[in-house]
């Protein structure tokens, strides 16, 4: 890069409460190690004060295509308006810009007191995140007056994406072994998904080990034993509960960075909020922010400031220097700013614990190499499988009504007549209550009613058209709240059985 040579333009909103404390004690830092030599910060509008004018969004539209012409935001944490029906800009922002995969890097911090460091057990692993599907489609309707749904949206090449971002991070990483966690036991076809997927995209990683772990037994595994994962990827909200639980075995929030990463635009944040119990005192701990940026350094190609500035925290937090969230509680807890110029002071030692960064060679590897790609030109469809052969073979009508389950096959049976449908099952919350059932199951007043094709009936002799004939019969006397055509794929089931069925 000449003088001439533009600087990297990252996109940069310092957040809400204690965003722009620990935003300027990270910025100053970064100053101090050089990158504003080569990167540019812009600031945009987002967050509170957006909400506030009344953009339901929380960022204004200027925010939004210099977020999308940079390619990368650095972000202080945002407030979620409560009660107002605004959503949470930190998903909004991962969703609209597709940053599908969230990578945490958890890792035991010299000066850190946490009973694995005490017992002298490094903790050392990644946790990548799907950060798009799952629950947080917040696809969530009122049924009846008693029953309220959430959808769960697992797809293959969501998945896909994710797992190969995981896979390539390992490899980059140097890491031997990727474990998946999942509930696919339970969730044979969504979390039995995403384990194909993980199966499937780990053949492109031969050199990688990979394992499966129910999420249970993960949860438990990373309290009782966590130096044995190296990284875990997950999906959505198994994700975010797991992430949290990790950040609580390093120490706390104030240690967990994290990144979100897409193909075009990556965000890099601290996995904590905004601290409204100490915002605007000067005391918060700005060294999850400041990881996060490492993280962003290193996707940009700053290595040698990454290495430099890590280790400086390093040796800082070796020497007791802490903020009044952590450490040693007999030496003195600084001010954010008090703790960043200590660790500015730093900059270019080694921590003495041999574990510190190698720093490249002056002028070497501290120029960014980032090269944003294009903006795509339409909204591109992502695709896994394709020329599937599929066809109907019935349907799971969702009823609302106060019937007992026999009175309820009674009138579907009647009105499954002189169809090419029979009523095969009856099942209440997912569980089977007719044609047979437990006495101990306790109905609410929404019910399945699964009706599949009479024996004679070929698969694909019809199209979706009867099923929706026979539910339009049915929403004649009954209220429908929602139904699912029963379909195979390559002439596998596509759907589940109820419990106990
Ligand atoms: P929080 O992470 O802000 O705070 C939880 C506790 O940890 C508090 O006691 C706080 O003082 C402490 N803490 C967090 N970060 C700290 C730091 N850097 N230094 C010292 N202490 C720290 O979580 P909370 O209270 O549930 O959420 C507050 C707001 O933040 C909410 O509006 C929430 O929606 C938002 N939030 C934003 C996130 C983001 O921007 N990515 C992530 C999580 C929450």
């Amino acid at each position: 890069m000449s003088a001439s040579t533009p600087k990297l333009r990252i996109a940069l909103t310092n957040g809400d409460g204690i965003g722009p404390e620990i935003m300027a004690a990270t910025l100053e830092l970064f100053d101090a190690a050089g990158v504003q030599k080569h990167v540019e910060f812009v600031p945009v509008e987002m967050g509170r004060a957006v909400f506030e004018k009344g953009n339901t969004r929380g960022m204004t539209d200027q925010a939004m295509a210099t977020v999308e012409d940079c390619g990368i935001l650095f972000k202080g944490p945002m407030e979620t308006p409560k009660g107002s029906g605004g959503k949470s800009i930190n998903v909004t922002a991962r969703k609209i810009w597709n940053a599908f995969a969230n990578l945490r890097h958890f890792q035991s911090l010299p000066g850190v007191s946490t009973v694995y460091s005490q017992a002298g057990i490094p903790v050392n692993f990644y946790v990548v995140r799907e950060n798009i599907e799952d629950t947080y489609g917040g696809v969530e309707h009122r049924l009846t007056n008693d029953m309220i749904q959430c959808k769960r949206l697992i797809s293959a090449p969501g998945s896909d994406q994710v797992h190969r971002f995981a896979f390539q991070t390992a490899r980059r990483l140097g890491l031997k072994k990727v474990h998946c966690g999942h509930k696919a036991n339970i969730m044979k076809m969504t979390d039995g998904l995403f384990l194909e997927r993980f199966k499937a995209v780990a053949k492109d990683f031969p050199e990688i080990e990979t394992a499966d772990v129910i999420i249970d037994a993960l949860c438990m595994n990373l309290v009782l034993r966590p130096q044995q994962y190296q990284m875990v990827v997950l999906p959505n909200l198994q994700g975010d509960i797991v992430s949290d639980l990790a950040a609580g075995l390093v120490g706390g929030l104030g240690f967990a960075p994290s990144a979100n990463i897409g193909r075009h635009i990556s965000i890099f944040e601290a996995v904590h909020g905004t601290a409204p119990d100490i915002a605007g005192r000067g005391i918060a701990n700005p060294t999850a922010l400041i990881l996060s940026g490492l993280m962003m350094l290193r996707h940009i190609g700053m290595m040698r400031q990454a290495a430099l500035i890590e280790n400086a925290v390093l040796c800082a937090l070796e020497e007791g220097v802490r903020t009044g969230d952590f450490g040693d509680q007999t030496k003195p807890a600084l001010s954010t700013r008090d703790y960043t110029k200590a660790i500015i002071s730093r900059l270019g030692k080694a921590p003495s614990s041999g574990k510190g960064m190698a720093v490249s060679a002056e002028g070497a590897d501290d120029r960014p190499t980032f090269v944003k790609p294009s903006r795509p030109i339409h909204q591109e469809i992502i695709r896994t499988f394709t020329n599937v052969v599929s066809h109907v073979v019935g349907c799971d009508i969702y009823l609302d009504t106060p019937l007992s389950p026999i009175a309820v096959a009674d009138e579907m049976t009647r009105a499954a007549a002189d169809t090419p449908f029979k009523l095969t099952l009856i099942s209440n919350r997912g569980t089977q209550v007719w044609p047979t059932g437990s006495i101990y199951t306790e109905c609410v007043d929404y019910y399945r009613v699964r009706f599949e094709i009479r024996d004679g009936v070929r698969p694909g002799e019809f199209g979706q058209g009867r099923a929706i004939a026979l539910l339009d019969k049915i929403a004649e006397k009954f209220s429908v709240c929602s139904y699912e055509l029963l379909r195979t794929f390559d002439g596998v089931k596509g759907y589940s059985l109820a419990q106990g069925q």
